[in-house]
């Protein structure tokens, strides 16, 4: 998106703001689609969890995709953008057994992975076919928050456990129709990535009746230039062979999902905020913003760097700046980075800000999170309103005190 259009929806909608350049999402729906397509079937289900807005999920089930859920209002939004069940896979983890009932019920393919909701699942439900996730055990990922397929990691059923779910199925007689792993986010080393689906293909021949094989995400996007991020072109080269040949080996035709998030829209996403205050202390210049992290949280959490560039004064002369925001505890967005000269007043773009940034927002120090607009066709639409105070107060009840 060119700066002058992301200005004039500041000046549109107001700040902080994020807006989602449709045609992004659409061009890496297309470059992961296009890199397997020697795949016959491929299935992308979005990880809605990236960005759950109702036009981004109905922009997605436009391009073809299904949805990868984890809770069951996710299940619910899905819904009500207009996916149908079984164009929805629901992975939970450490969630009630009743929620997970209730998902069967709606006829959305349940991921089960801890071996007591298997069981119990089974005994109960003999005829609700589920996937099972597995946990690989290889540490991958770009943080240890999430490299979640590693030993210790709470997520999946250990590989090493593969006996006890044979035993499981034939004491239960359910059908275990797909085999699924999620090994972490920003993998960079597509072979850690071919290593790790060696073991799912490997832990796939014990099962005789599956539909498809899962393998999750975690694709590294770029985030500033020069950035190596995942080569999703060859990774579909080498996956594809591989996985054709398994499907001879295994005797019949598999579908192959994934289900990424920040693939499909992190480079779509811009964070704009206005600069409050400029700060020159001893050593730091701070600029401070009117946001915080309450509403991008993840250079906090996972010292994620995302790109700042001044676009007000784009061409003005670099100099270094620390960004902060105005949270009452230090929240620091980027260090001493080099940014054109800022003035109080300017417009400061975030970078790589569809994924997991407004998803992740919070209305700490009782700030009304932003509102998000979408980008399309060269014309904004806003696609969820500013909060008001209205929306800071209405499930509170005030008691006599
Ligand atoms: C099970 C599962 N699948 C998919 C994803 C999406 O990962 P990414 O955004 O890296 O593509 C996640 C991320 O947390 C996940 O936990």
């Amino acid at each position: 998106m060119q700066p002058k259009d992301l200005l004039s929806l500041a000046s549109e909608y107001g700040n902080p703001l994020y807006v989602y350049d449709a045609s992004t999402i659409e061009k890496q729906y297309q470059r992961l689609t296009n890199a397997f397509s020697k795949v016959e079937n491929l299935r992308i289900n979005y990880a809605m969890k990236a960005l759950s807005n109702l036009s981004i999920l109905k922009l997605l089930q436009n391009l073809g995709s299904g949805l990868d859920t984890v809770s069951i209002q996710e299940v619910q939004l899905g819904l009500h953008a207009g996916f149908l069940p079984d164009k929805i896979i629901f992975t939970p983890n450490g969630v009630s057994f009743e929620e997970i009932e209730e998902a069967a019920k709606i006829g959305v393919q349940i991921n089960i992975d801890n071996l007591s909701v298997l069981e119990h699942f089974g005994a109960k439900y003999p005829k609700v076919p589920v996937c099972i996730r597995i946990n690989p055990h290889v540490m991958a990922g770009g943080n240890e928050n999430i490299s979640v397929g590693h030993i210790d990691s709470k997520f999946g059923i250990s590989i090493y456990q593969i006996p006890h779910i044979l035993r499981i199925v034939e004491n239960t007689k359910m059908t275990i129709n797909g085999i699924h792993m999620h090994t972490g986010s920003d993998i960079l080393d597509i072979e850690v990535f071919l290593y790790a689906s060696e073991i799912l293909f490997d832990a796939a021949k014990q099962f005789a009746e599956l539909d498809f094989l899962d393998f999750g995400s975690g694709f590294k996007v770029s985030y500033k230039k020069g950035d190596i991020e995942t080569n999703i072109e060859e990774l579909g080269k080498k996956l594809t062979k591989r996985f054709l040949a398994f499907e001879k080996e295994y005797g019949r035709n598999l579908t192959l999902a994934f289900e990424p998030g920040k693939f499909l829209v992190s480079e779509a996403g811009y964070f704009l905020a206005k600069v409050n205050v400029v700060k020159q202390t001893t050593s730091t210049v701070f600029a401070g913003i009117d946001s915080g992290f309450n509403h991008l949280i993840r250079p906090m959490l996972y010292g994620s760097q995302h790109t700042i560039e001044n676009i007000s004064n784009p061409k003005g002369k670099e100099r270094f700046y620390t960004v902060v925001g105005y949270i009452c505890e230090t929240d620091t967005f980027a260090n001493n980075r080099r940014i054109a000269e800022i003035k109080e007043g300017d417009i400061l773009c975030f970078r790589n800000a569809g994924a997991y940034c407004f998803s992740m927002a919070s209305n700490y120090n009782s700030r009304f999170k932003p509102a998000e607009v979408l980008w399309k066709v060269e014309k904004g639409h806003l696609i969820s309103k500013r909060e008001t105070f209205d929306d800071l107060i209405k499930n509170q009840i005030m008691i006599e005190i």
